[in-house]
């Protein structure tokens, strides 16, 4: 009995980090839907000529999460900001079901490894963003169509923190890894980005602590990344996700 508590409070000791979403997020459709929802947490549309549509969000073999975006006609525009916009595409989009908050003194490693394209008119992202008002938001990775990577960390519309990176091997899958913590003043959030294991740079959100954030995987197509996009199927895989807490 004395040793079993010995080894117990050893073991919580040793290991502060917790794992919030594993994995094997994507190993099947049941743990994908375990851990994840269909299109965005406000429903199919946003920015772009994509509107989200579960059937183009599939575990296309164990371990990878696919969206596709498929060119379409016949769709009614999508209302993003007062503006129309032309829906071109049917894509796939998931966000988590779980809200991530920076605690005071605290954060999260957001990792995973994406297969994404920088075609013109193809926009793949893997962020976070605000579940109350706006911002926060953290583009842990996108690509618009441009050839680039962009990681960045928004304070207002108009003061963000931009890093884009040249982006080779679209074709191949590259590691993204964001840790998102308490900058030490229980204020602030320090961002830092890694691109196949090198650091990229390191951003700060201004008072993201305690604010929750949605996790946000999508395909969106045309909008920021230009137009037209391509009008064969477009596909964007993620595999090795996981959540970690620090
Ligand atoms: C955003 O706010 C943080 C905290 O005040 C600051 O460190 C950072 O420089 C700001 N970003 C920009 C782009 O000014
Ligand atoms: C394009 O993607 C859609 C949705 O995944 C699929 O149903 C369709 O068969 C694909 N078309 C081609 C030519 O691969």
């Amino acid at each position: 009995m004395h040793i079993l508590c010995l080894t117990v409070t050893f073991a919580a000791g040793l290991s502060s980090a917790a794992t919030l979403i594993p994995r094997t997020v994507f190993d099947s459709t049941s743990s994908l839907t375990q851990y994840f929802s269909y299109n965005y947490p406000w429903g199919t549309d946003h920015n772009g000529g994509a509107r989200m549509s579960p059937s183009h969000a599939v575990i296309s073999s164990a371990g990878t999460l696919t969206l596709t975006a498929q060119k379409v006609s016949g769709q009614g525009p999508a209302t993003h900001g007062g503006q129309q916009i032309p829906i071109n595409y049917l894509s796939g989009a998931v966000f988590a079901k779980q809200h991530f908050t920076v605690p005071t003194g605290g954060g999260f490693i957001f990792s995973g490894s994406f297969q994404a394209t920088t075609t013109k008119g193809t926009w793949p992202a893997f962020w976070l963003t605000a579940v109350n008002g706006w911002p926060p938001e953290i583009d842990m990775a996108e690509w618009k169509g441009s050839g680039k990577i962009s990681f960045n960390t928004f304070n207002t519309s108009s003061v963000v923190q931009t890093k884009d990176v040249a982006y080779g091997n679209p074709g191949s899958f590259h590691d993204i890894k964001c840790q998102v913590r308490d900058r030490g003043n229980g204020k602030d959030a320090q961002v830092k980005y890694w691109m196949n294991g090198v650091e990229v740079t390191t951003h700060y959100g201004q008072d993201y602590v305690g604010k929750p954030l949605y996790l946000i995987i999508n395909l969106q197509m045309e909008g920021s990344s230009g137009s037209p996009g391509p009008s064969s199927n477009t596909t964007y895989s993620i595999r090795n996700l996981e959540v970690t807490t620090i």
